[in-house]
Protein backbone atom coordinates (compact mmCIF):
# COMPACT_ATOMS: atom_id res chain seq x y z
CA UNK A 1 0.00 0.00 0.00
CA UNK A 2 1.52 3.38 -1.14
CA UNK A 3 1.56 5.98 2.24
CA UNK A 4 -0.31 8.44 3.00
CA UNK A 5 0.44 12.14 3.30
CA UNK A 6 -0.03 13.80 6.48
CA UNK A 7 -1.98 16.79 6.39
CA UNK A 8 -2.41 19.56 8.59
CA UNK A 9 -5.68 22.31 8.10
CA UNK A 10 -4.68 26.01 8.83
CA UNK A 11 -8.28 27.07 9.61
CA UNK A 12 -9.65 24.06 10.05
CA UNK A 13 -13.00 24.62 11.59
CA UNK A 14 -14.56 27.52 9.30
CA UNK A 15 -16.88 26.67 6.42
CA UNK A 16 -14.13 25.84 3.77
CA UNK A 17 -11.66 23.76 6.54
CA UNK A 18 -14.87 21.88 7.45
CA UNK A 19 -14.96 20.63 3.32
CA UNK A 20 -11.61 19.45 3.90
CA UNK A 21 -12.36 17.51 5.98
CA UNK A 22 -15.36 16.27 4.54
CA UNK A 23 -13.46 15.75 0.95
CA UNK A 24 -10.15 14.26 2.42
CA UNK A 25 -11.78 11.52 4.67
CA UNK A 26 -11.32 8.37 2.85
CA UNK A 27 -9.00 10.06 0.77
CA UNK A 28 -6.42 7.56 -1.03
CA UNK A 29 -3.18 9.84 -1.08
CA UNK A 30 -4.02 12.23 2.42
CA UNK A 31 -4.82 11.96 6.28
CA UNK A 32 -5.65 14.65 8.51
CA UNK A 33 -2.77 14.12 11.28
CA UNK A 34 -3.04 18.29 12.60
CA UNK A 35 -5.45 20.98 13.09
CA UNK A 36 -5.41 24.86 13.54
CA UNK A 37 -7.81 27.75 13.86
CA UNK A 38 -8.16 30.93 16.09
CA UNK A 39 -7.47 30.87 19.60
CA UNK A 40 -11.03 30.25 20.33
CA UNK A 41 -10.52 26.63 19.41
CA UNK A 42 -7.15 25.84 20.21
CA UNK A 43 -6.49 23.97 22.71
CA UNK A 44 -10.21 21.90 22.36
CA UNK A 45 -10.53 18.42 20.93
CA UNK A 46 -11.68 19.08 16.83
CA UNK A 47 -15.31 17.69 17.90
CA UNK A 48 -15.63 19.96 20.56
CA UNK A 49 -14.36 23.11 18.87
CA UNK A 50 -16.01 22.58 15.43
CA UNK A 51 -20.00 23.09 15.10
CA UNK A 52 -20.53 21.09 11.84
CA UNK A 53 -22.60 22.83 9.46
CA UNK A 54 -22.29 20.41 6.55
CA UNK A 55 -24.50 17.75 5.91
CA UNK A 56 -23.85 14.08 7.21
CA UNK A 57 -21.57 13.31 10.10
CA UNK A 58 -18.39 14.80 11.25
CA UNK A 59 -15.86 12.37 10.37
CA UNK A 60 -14.97 10.55 13.45
CA UNK A 61 -11.10 10.15 12.74
CA UNK A 62 -10.76 13.64 13.29
CA UNK A 63 -12.97 14.29 16.34
CA UNK A 64 -9.92 13.80 18.86
CA UNK A 65 -7.64 16.22 17.07
CA UNK A 66 -6.50 18.78 19.35
CA UNK A 67 -6.91 21.96 17.74
CA UNK A 68 -3.20 24.12 17.46
CA UNK A 69 -2.12 27.53 16.54
CA UNK A 70 -1.26 27.60 13.08
CA UNK A 71 2.50 28.05 13.40
CA UNK A 72 5.09 25.15 12.67
CA UNK A 73 5.87 23.13 13.28
CA UNK A 74 2.91 21.08 12.98
CA UNK A 75 2.63 16.88 12.77
CA UNK A 76 2.27 16.86 9.07
CA UNK A 77 3.82 16.91 5.57
CA UNK A 78 1.91 19.43 3.82
CA UNK A 79 -0.54 22.38 5.34
CA UNK A 80 -3.88 23.34 3.35
CA UNK A 81 -4.38 26.81 4.33
CA UNK A 82 -8.29 28.18 4.74
CA UNK A 83 -7.14 30.85 7.20
CA UNK A 84 -8.64 34.31 7.01
CA UNK A 85 -7.07 36.76 4.56
CA UNK A 86 -5.45 39.63 6.68
CA UNK A 87 -3.38 36.87 8.65
CA UNK A 88 -2.71 33.97 5.62
CA UNK A 89 0.14 36.37 4.48
CA UNK A 90 2.38 36.09 7.75
CA UNK A 91 1.37 32.73 8.93
CA UNK A 92 1.68 30.58 5.49
CA UNK A 93 4.94 31.79 4.56
CA UNK A 94 6.64 30.77 8.35
CA UNK A 95 5.29 27.47 7.28
CA UNK A 96 6.98 28.15 3.62
CA UNK A 97 10.22 29.63 5.39
CA UNK A 98 10.00 26.37 7.95
CA UNK A 99 9.92 23.34 4.92
CA UNK A 100 5.90 22.42 4.12
CA UNK A 101 4.59 22.73 0.74
CA UNK A 102 1.49 25.50 1.95
CA UNK A 103 -1.35 24.94 -0.40
CA UNK A 104 -3.49 27.81 -0.10
CA UNK A 105 -7.04 28.91 -0.54
CA UNK A 106 -6.72 32.48 0.79
CA UNK A 107 -6.08 35.40 -1.51
CA UNK A 108 -2.88 36.71 0.52
CA UNK A 109 -0.06 35.35 -2.14
CA UNK A 110 -2.42 34.31 -5.20
CA UNK A 111 -0.90 37.79 -7.32
CA UNK A 112 2.57 37.62 -6.36
CA UNK A 113 4.71 36.95 -8.97
CA UNK A 114 6.65 33.63 -8.36
CA UNK A 115 3.43 31.86 -6.96
CA UNK A 116 1.38 29.46 -9.21
CA UNK A 117 -2.41 30.78 -9.25
CA UNK A 118 -3.51 27.20 -10.51
CA UNK A 119 -6.41 25.45 -11.86
CA UNK A 120 -4.71 22.01 -12.95
CA UNK A 121 -6.90 21.35 -16.01
CA UNK A 122 -6.13 25.07 -17.10
CA UNK A 123 -2.80 26.35 -16.31
CA UNK A 124 -0.62 23.05 -15.01
CA UNK A 125 2.67 24.29 -16.25
CA UNK A 126 2.61 27.94 -14.14
CA UNK A 127 3.84 25.00 -11.55
CA UNK A 128 7.17 26.27 -13.66
CA UNK A 129 7.33 29.14 -11.14
CA UNK A 130 8.01 26.94 -8.00
CA UNK A 131 11.46 26.92 -9.16
CA UNK A 132 11.49 30.57 -8.45
CA UNK A 133 10.32 30.48 -5.30
CA UNK A 134 13.23 28.33 -4.36
CA UNK A 135 15.13 32.10 -3.71
CA UNK A 136 12.57 32.94 -1.27
CA UNK A 137 12.03 29.32 0.82
CA UNK A 138 15.66 28.15 0.08
CA UNK A 139 13.92 25.48 3.16
CA UNK A 140 11.99 23.50 0.69
CA UNK A 141 8.60 25.28 0.88
CA UNK A 142 6.62 26.84 -1.24
CA UNK A 143 2.90 28.02 -1.81
CA UNK A 144 0.69 27.32 -4.87
CA UNK A 145 -2.57 29.14 -4.62
CA UNK A 146 -6.48 28.11 -5.82
CA UNK A 147 -8.13 30.95 -7.51
CA UNK A 148 -10.90 32.77 -6.03
CA UNK A 149 -14.25 31.06 -5.93
CA UNK A 150 -16.02 32.95 -8.48
CA UNK A 151 -12.78 33.77 -10.70
CA UNK A 152 -12.87 29.49 -10.79
CA UNK A 153 -16.07 29.41 -12.40
CA UNK A 154 -15.26 31.98 -15.48
CA UNK A 155 -11.63 31.03 -16.46
CA UNK A 156 -12.73 27.04 -16.55
CA UNK A 157 -15.65 28.06 -18.90
CA UNK A 158 -13.09 30.47 -20.59
CA UNK A 159 -9.84 28.07 -21.46
CA UNK A 160 -11.65 25.84 -24.09
CA UNK A 161 -12.86 29.01 -25.80
CA UNK A 162 -9.02 30.81 -25.54
CA UNK A 163 -7.91 27.71 -26.08
CA UNK A 164 -9.97 27.61 -29.53
CA UNK A 165 -10.81 30.72 -30.85
CA UNK A 166 -9.02 33.45 -28.25
CA UNK A 167 -10.61 35.40 -25.98
CA UNK A 168 -10.60 39.29 -26.64
CA UNK A 169 -13.09 40.15 -23.80
CA UNK A 170 -15.69 38.82 -20.95
CA UNK A 171 -18.28 40.55 -18.89
CA UNK A 172 -19.05 38.79 -16.15
CA UNK A 173 -22.07 39.45 -13.46
CA UNK A 174 -22.05 37.47 -10.33
CA UNK A 175 -24.80 36.04 -7.93
CA UNK A 176 -23.05 34.54 -5.45
CA UNK A 177 -23.82 32.18 -2.28
CA UNK A 178 -23.61 33.29 1.71
CA UNK A 179 -21.54 30.33 1.97
CA UNK A 180 -18.83 31.93 0.23
CA UNK A 181 -18.58 34.73 3.18
CA UNK A 182 -17.77 31.92 5.77
CA UNK A 183 -19.62 31.53 8.98
CA UNK A 184 -21.86 33.54 10.32
CA UNK A 185 -21.16 35.07 7.59
CA UNK A 186 -23.78 38.41 6.22
CA UNK A 187 -26.68 38.80 8.92
CA UNK A 188 -29.68 37.12 7.63
CA UNK A 189 -31.92 40.30 8.09
CA UNK A 190 -29.21 41.77 5.51
CA UNK A 191 -29.95 38.94 2.67
CA UNK A 192 -33.26 37.52 3.22
CA UNK A 193 -35.50 39.25 0.48
CA UNK A 194 -32.83 40.93 -0.67
CA UNK A 195 -29.62 41.48 -2.89
CA UNK A 196 -26.14 42.83 -2.25
CA UNK A 197 -24.71 44.40 -5.03
CA UNK A 198 -21.10 44.59 -3.09
CA UNK A 199 -18.14 42.10 -1.92
CA UNK A 200 -15.35 43.35 -0.89
CA UNK A 201 -12.67 43.03 -2.95
CA UNK A 202 -14.35 40.50 -5.30
CA UNK A 203 -14.37 42.48 -8.53
CA UNK A 204 -10.97 42.88 -8.91
CA UNK A 205 -10.04 39.60 -8.07
CA UNK A 206 -11.75 38.30 -10.68
CA UNK A 207 -10.36 40.90 -13.20
CA UNK A 208 -6.88 40.06 -12.11
CA UNK A 209 -6.43 36.75 -11.71
CA UNK A 210 -8.88 35.60 -14.55
CA UNK A 211 -5.70 37.01 -16.73
CA UNK A 212 -3.01 35.67 -14.86
CA UNK A 213 -4.43 32.06 -14.54
CA UNK A 214 -4.54 32.43 -18.60
CA UNK A 215 -1.58 33.86 -19.13
CA UNK A 216 1.99 32.25 -20.00
CA UNK A 217 4.76 31.08 -18.16
CA UNK A 218 7.97 32.29 -20.03
CA UNK A 219 11.42 32.74 -18.53
CA UNK A 220 10.29 32.05 -14.98
CA UNK A 221 7.14 35.10 -15.27
CA UNK A 222 3.72 35.37 -15.93
CA UNK A 223 2.63 36.99 -18.87
CA UNK A 224 -0.77 37.94 -18.61
CA UNK A 225 -3.08 36.88 -20.84
CA UNK A 226 -4.34 40.05 -23.16
CA UNK A 227 -7.97 40.29 -22.51
CA UNK A 228 -10.12 42.65 -20.69
CA UNK A 229 -11.92 41.47 -18.07
CA UNK A 230 -14.35 43.49 -16.13
CA UNK A 231 -16.91 42.09 -13.05
CA UNK A 232 -20.02 42.93 -10.78
CA UNK A 233 -20.60 40.72 -7.78
CA UNK A 234 -23.63 40.55 -6.10
CA UNK A 235 -24.57 38.34 -2.43
CA UNK A 236 -27.87 36.20 -3.33
CA UNK A 237 -29.94 34.31 -1.08
CA UNK A 238 -28.69 30.78 -2.01
CA UNK A 239 -26.73 28.84 0.41
CA UNK A 240 -24.18 27.00 -1.86
CA UNK A 241 -23.24 27.56 -5.72
CA UNK A 242 -21.81 30.75 -7.10
CA UNK A 243 -23.65 31.38 -10.71
CA UNK A 244 -21.99 33.71 -13.16
CA UNK A 245 -23.49 35.34 -16.43
CA UNK A 246 -20.81 35.92 -18.55
CA UNK A 247 -20.54 37.54 -22.57
CA UNK A 248 -17.28 37.08 -23.97
CA UNK A 249 -16.04 38.78 -27.84
CA UNK A 250 -13.94 36.00 -29.68
CA UNK A 251 -10.88 36.73 -31.47
CA UNK A 252 -11.23 34.56 -34.40
CA UNK A 253 -15.15 33.78 -35.19
CA UNK A 254 -16.83 30.67 -34.48
CA UNK A 255 -20.18 29.37 -34.78
CA UNK A 256 -22.04 28.52 -31.91
CA UNK A 257 -21.98 24.30 -32.21
CA UNK A 258 -17.98 25.29 -32.19
CA UNK A 259 -18.48 26.84 -29.02
CA UNK A 260 -20.97 24.45 -27.69
CA UNK A 261 -18.18 22.01 -28.78
CA UNK A 262 -15.29 23.05 -27.38
CA UNK A 263 -16.74 23.58 -23.56
CA UNK A 264 -18.66 19.97 -23.98
CA UNK A 265 -15.58 17.99 -25.35
CA UNK A 266 -13.12 19.59 -22.75
CA UNK A 267 -10.46 17.71 -20.89
CA UNK A 268 -7.21 18.02 -19.85
CA UNK A 269 -4.09 16.61 -18.05
CA UNK A 270 -5.77 16.18 -14.65
CA UNK A 271 -8.55 13.70 -16.66
CA UNK A 272 -5.29 12.01 -18.33
CA UNK A 273 -4.08 11.30 -15.27
CA UNK A 274 -7.03 10.44 -13.59
CA UNK A 275 -6.19 12.09 -10.70
CA UNK A 276 -8.35 11.06 -7.31
CA UNK A 277 -10.75 14.62 -7.29
CA UNK A 278 -10.85 15.10 -11.42
CA UNK A 279 -14.10 15.10 -12.61
CA UNK A 280 -14.64 13.13 -15.54
CA UNK A 281 -16.21 16.63 -17.41
CA UNK A 282 -14.53 19.72 -15.79
CA UNK A 283 -17.66 21.44 -18.06
CA UNK A 284 -20.92 20.08 -18.18
CA UNK A 285 -22.96 21.77 -21.06
CA UNK A 286 -26.94 21.63 -20.07
CA UNK A 287 -29.25 22.44 -22.79
CA UNK A 288 -32.34 23.39 -21.28
CA UNK A 289 -33.42 26.69 -21.14
CA UNK A 290 -33.50 27.40 -17.39
CA UNK A 291 -30.35 25.68 -16.51
CA UNK A 292 -27.57 25.65 -14.40
CA UNK A 293 -29.55 26.41 -11.07
CA UNK A 294 -27.43 26.41 -7.87
CA UNK A 295 -30.07 24.00 -6.41
CA UNK A 296 -30.05 21.67 -8.94
CA UNK A 297 -26.42 21.71 -10.67
CA UNK A 298 -23.60 22.31 -7.68
CA UNK A 299 -22.52 19.26 -6.98
CA UNK A 300 -22.26 17.84 -10.88
CA UNK A 301 -19.11 15.67 -10.77
CA UNK A 302 -18.91 15.66 -7.26
CA UNK A 303 -19.02 19.70 -6.86
CA UNK A 304 -15.79 19.29 -9.40
CA UNK A 305 -17.65 20.16 -12.54
CA UNK A 306 -18.31 23.67 -13.61
CA UNK A 307 -22.30 23.34 -15.13
CA UNK A 308 -22.50 25.77 -18.07
CA UNK A 309 -25.99 26.73 -19.94
CA UNK A 310 -27.79 29.33 -21.48
CA UNK A 311 -25.44 29.66 -24.29
CA UNK A 312 -26.45 32.45 -27.05
CA UNK A 313 -25.21 34.60 -29.01
CA UNK A 314 -24.94 38.33 -27.83
CA UNK A 315 -26.00 41.13 -30.05
CA UNK A 316 -23.18 43.46 -27.84
CA UNK A 317 -19.85 41.10 -27.66
CA UNK A 318 -20.09 37.75 -29.80
CA UNK A 319 -21.77 35.05 -27.22
CA UNK A 320 -23.11 34.78 -23.56
CA UNK A 321 -23.15 31.60 -21.48
CA UNK A 322 -24.20 31.19 -17.50
CA UNK A 323 -21.53 29.05 -15.39
CA UNK A 324 -22.03 28.08 -11.91
CA UNK A 325 -19.92 26.20 -9.64
CA UNK A 326 -19.87 24.89 -6.14
CA UNK A 327 -17.95 27.47 -4.17
CA UNK A 328 -16.64 25.55 -1.17
CA UNK A 329 -15.72 22.87 -3.55
CA UNK A 330 -14.61 23.85 -7.54
CA UNK A 331 -13.81 26.93 -5.48
CA UNK A 332 -12.03 25.94 -1.94
CA UNK A 333 -11.33 22.86 -0.70
CA UNK A 334 -11.73 20.53 -3.36
CA UNK A 335 -9.86 23.02 -5.67
CA UNK A 336 -6.48 22.54 -3.22
CA UNK A 337 -7.31 19.08 -2.88
CA UNK A 338 -6.78 18.81 -6.75
CA UNK A 339 -4.10 21.10 -6.64
CA UNK A 340 -2.36 18.72 -3.97
CA UNK A 341 -2.83 15.64 -6.30
CA UNK A 342 -1.39 17.14 -9.20
CA UNK A 343 2.11 18.08 -6.92
CA UNK A 344 2.03 14.40 -6.51
CA UNK A 345 1.59 13.50 -9.87
CA UNK A 346 4.28 15.89 -11.01
CA UNK A 347 6.36 14.96 -8.21
CA UNK A 348 6.70 18.20 -6.34
CA UNK A 349 5.47 16.09 -2.93
CA UNK A 350 7.92 14.19 -1.54
N1 LIG B 1 -16.25 30.16 1.73
C1 LIG B 1 -15.85 30.06 0.47
O1 LIG B 1 -16.65 29.75 -0.45
C2 LIG B 1 -14.43 30.35 0.10
C3 LIG B 1 -14.03 30.06 -1.20
C4 LIG B 1 -12.71 30.29 -1.59
C5 LIG B 1 -11.83 30.82 -0.69
N2 LIG B 1 -12.23 31.12 0.58
C6 LIG B 1 -11.21 31.65 1.50
O2 LIG B 1 -10.93 30.66 2.47
C7 LIG B 1 -10.62 31.29 3.73
C8 LIG B 1 -11.56 30.73 4.80
O3 LIG B 1 -12.89 31.00 4.45
P1 LIG B 1 -14.12 30.37 5.27
O4 LIG B 1 -15.30 30.67 4.43
O5 LIG B 1 -13.82 28.98 5.68
O6 LIG B 1 -14.12 31.31 6.59
P2 LIG B 1 -14.71 30.99 8.05
O7 LIG B 1 -15.86 30.09 7.98
O8 LIG B 1 -14.88 32.33 8.68
O9 LIG B 1 -13.51 30.21 8.80
C9 LIG B 1 -12.33 30.87 9.19
C10 LIG B 1 -11.37 29.88 9.83
O10 LIG B 1 -10.16 30.57 10.18
C11 LIG B 1 -9.97 30.49 11.60
N3 LIG B 1 -9.44 31.76 12.11
C12 LIG B 1 -10.08 32.96 12.14
N4 LIG B 1 -9.27 33.91 12.69
C13 LIG B 1 -8.12 33.28 13.03
C14 LIG B 1 -6.91 33.69 13.66
N5 LIG B 1 -6.73 34.96 14.03
N6 LIG B 1 -5.92 32.76 13.84
C15 LIG B 1 -6.11 31.48 13.44
N7 LIG B 1 -7.23 31.02 12.85
C16 LIG B 1 -8.22 31.91 12.63
C17 LIG B 1 -11.31 30.17 12.21
O11 LIG B 1 -11.12 29.52 13.45
P3 LIG B 1 -12.20 29.63 14.68
O12 LIG B 1 -13.33 28.70 14.32
O13 LIG B 1 -11.40 29.14 15.84
O14 LIG B 1 -12.62 31.06 14.77
C18 LIG B 1 -11.88 29.24 11.11
O15 LIG B 1 -11.31 27.96 11.26
C19 LIG B 1 -10.74 32.79 3.49
O16 LIG B 1 -9.46 33.29 3.16
C20 LIG B 1 -11.67 32.89 2.29
O17 LIG B 1 -11.49 34.06 1.56
C21 LIG B 1 -13.50 30.88 0.99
Amino acid sequence: MTRKYRVGILGATGMVGQRFMQLLENHPQFEVTAVAASDRSQGKNYGDACTWRLGGEMPSAIRSLKVQAPAPPLDCDLVFSSLPGDIARETESSFASAGYPVISNSSAFRMDEDVPLLIPEVNHDHLGLLEKQRQRYPSGGYIVTNPNCSTIGLVIALAPLQNAFGVEAAIATTLQAVSGAGYPGVASLDILDNVLPYIGGEEEKIETETTKILGSLADGTIKSAPMKVSAQCHRVNVADGHLVAARVKLTRKAGIEDLRNALRTYRSLPQELGLHSAPQHPIVVRDEPDRPQPKYDRDAGAGMSVTIGRLLPDAVLDYRFVSLSHNTIRGAAGAAILNAELLIAKGYLK
